[in-house]
């Protein structure tokens, strides 16, 4: 699924991202382009970062 459409990034990109260290929205834009344009995405954006975070925090449990 497009989280950000202006640029094109799906769901899968930005978990892989946060997988590979992305911990912020600052990291996303830089790596990604998400939400330089419209800005829309931000949320969503932020909430896929923190779904990754929170499953990588619970498998450390
Ligand atoms: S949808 Fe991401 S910048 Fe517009």
């Amino acid at each position: 699924m497009f989280v950000c459409v202006c640029q094109a990034v799906t769901d899968s990109e930005i978990h892989q991202a946060a997988r590979n260290g992305a911990k912020t929205l600052k990291d996303l834009r830089r790596e990604l382009n998400v939400g330089i344009e419209c800005g829309r995405c931000v949320n969503c954006a932020r909430k896929c970062l923190k779904v990754v975070h929170e499953d990588a925090h619970d498998l450390q449990q």
